[in-house]
């Protein structure tokens, strides 16, 4: 069996499912799609994601036009995606997996819709799998379907990967079904988070499972299963992205190198701190001595989830404050904050991270960040920028070499972007070097094989035979 998770024929196929999936030439925000498009290019299978929210909606796949991989869709009533979509996974789920739980927003039904969703999945992946297929189930949207496959005796081998932070267990116990949390994630063969640290605070969710043991070997078993828990950090295609970089091209008005560029890309989100950035940035303003030092601070930040009210909320904050500092600095010639809201081509952004001298990467809590990846991919290695990335950013663990803060304190922030605009070459050029090896070496194609070989080697069902439970011992 070849240990690299690639996929003779013999061997079944790989179907992943996401809720986001694209569906001809509308391009999503969010690094999932484009990581799993690069995954799926590479290792071939089926991408399951959801259809369009219709009138009624029946068990089966749709298939849509298919590339490297086949495609297809399932079906959702309009009522369902409002319970299912924006209720219980992004009114819920997002804020409370974000460390928000101020922010959870329970209503009655959402959760029952997200069962009903997860359970007609199930339902439909069932009868297209074949005996030796695996199943890769992805993100917080279908916590449940691997519980509902096993419900209808599937033994395939399933995987989970969560591309976004794990929460605390506090945290947990804010959720109505929190009882349920730990056998969601037993259901799986393998559960991939994106950090060390995730992994410790699923742990944390795990022992506090009574009927959850973990094993000498780092397995953990729950009712028979065995399953395992460990990190596989997301990577990029680094090679393909600095290629765009390289030839796109960057728009007339930025390509004066004598103002310091500064850019942010993230999607319109209160997870990713950007009213904590533009203070920063309003604070290094302020701070500035050399007044002709005159910086743009250019922030992307498309909106999605526009009807689930948190997000009308952070579009209004984020207004207001980028108006206010504005004002406040702003000269004839001059604006310091850009903030669009517009969708930009991703050759555009890869033209204008390589063209940036420094990139704001400084969300309060995130899976990964993949922009901070694409950044450090798209720069000129003989004239490059500085990265400046939050602590708590899931990337922080593994580019230690960026400028590190923390997004809380202002006055970080405001340091950090003062010591990151006068940072002599040789000190860019050793942080960009270092950044760089790990981006290229830990691409996108890394992370698929890595995960796939880990989800091949677990064995179906559990011999514990001479296995000794680490806390207490095995049916007691
Ligand atoms: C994050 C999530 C993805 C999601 C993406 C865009 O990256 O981890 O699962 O697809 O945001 O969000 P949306 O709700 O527009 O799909």
């Amino acid at each position: 069996m070849p240990d690299d998770g690639t996929q003779p024929a013999e061997q079944g196929r790989l179907i992943v499912l996401s809720n986001r999936i694209p569906k001809g030439d509308d391009v999503p925000a969010g690094g999932l799609v484009f990581a799993l498009h690069e995954a799926l290019t590479d290792a071939g299978g089926i991408w399951v994601g959801a259809g369009t929210p219709g009138e009624t909606a029946e068990d089966g796949l749709t298939p849509l036009a298919s590339g490297d991989y086949e495609r297809m869709t399932f079906e959702l009533t309009k009522q369902e995606h409002r319970g299912f979509y924006l209720g219980y996974s992004n009114g819920v789920l997002w804020p409370l997996f974000h460390h928000r739980a101020d922010l959870l927003d329970i209503q009655e039904g959402e959760f029952d819709a997200y069962a009903v969703v997860n359970a007609r999945v199930a339902r439909s992946l069932a009868a297209i799998l074949r005996p030796d297929d695996m199943v890769w189930i992805h993100d917080y949207h279908f916590l449940m379907v691997a519980s509902e496959l096993r419900k209808l005796g599937v033994t395939n081998r399933i995987g989970l990967f969560l591309h976004i932070p794990i929460p605390t267990v506090n945290d947990v116990m804010a959720l109505p079904e929190s009882k349920q949390v730990a056998g969601w994630f037993a259901a799986h063969d393998l559960v991939g988070l994106q950090t060390r640290r995730d992994v410790a605070a699923a742990f944390d969710i795990l022992r506090h499972d009574d009927r959850t043991q973990l094993l000498n070997d780092g397995t953990w078993v729950r009712e028979g299963r065995a399953f395992k828990v460990l990190s596989f950090p997301i990577g990029i295609d680094a090679k393909a992205f600095a290629e765009t970089a390289e030839r796109s091209v960057v728009p007339q008005l930025l390509l004066d190198r004598r103002a310091p560029l500064l850019i942010g890309v993230d999607r319109l989100d209160y997870s990713k701190g950007l009213v904590h950035r533009f203070q920063a940035f309003g604070e290094y303003l302020h701070r500035r001595e050399d007044l002709s030092i005159r910086p743009t601070f250019l922030q992307i930040a498309p909106v999605s989830r526009e009807d689930v009210s948190a997000y009308q909320e952070i579009r209004e904050e984020l207004e207001r404050t980028s108006g206010s500092i504005n004002g406040a600095h702003a000269d004839l010639d001059w604006t310091p904050i850009r903030y669009i809201r517009r969708h930009i081509d991703r050759d555009r952004i890869a033209a204008l991270y390589r063209r940036a001298d420094v990139a704001m990467v400084t969300p309060l809590a995130d899976g990964m960040n993949l922009v901070a990846k694409e950044f450090v991919a798209a720069q000129d290695p003989e004239d490059p920028g500085v990265l400046i990335l939050s602590v708590f950013a899931g990337a922080a663990e593994q580019m230690q070499e960026a400028l590190m803060i923390n997004p809380h304190d202002q006055a970080s922030g405001a340091e950090a972007i003062a010591t990151a605009l006068a940072m002599p070459l040789e000190e860019r050029k050793r942080r960009h070097e270092a950044l760089r090896e790990g981006v290229f070496a830990e691409d996108v194609a890394w992370w698929t094989r890595s995960y796939l070989a880990e989800l091949r080697r677990s064995s179906r069902s559990l011999d514990m035979s001479g296995l000794d439970s680490v806390e207490g011992s095995i049916g007691t």
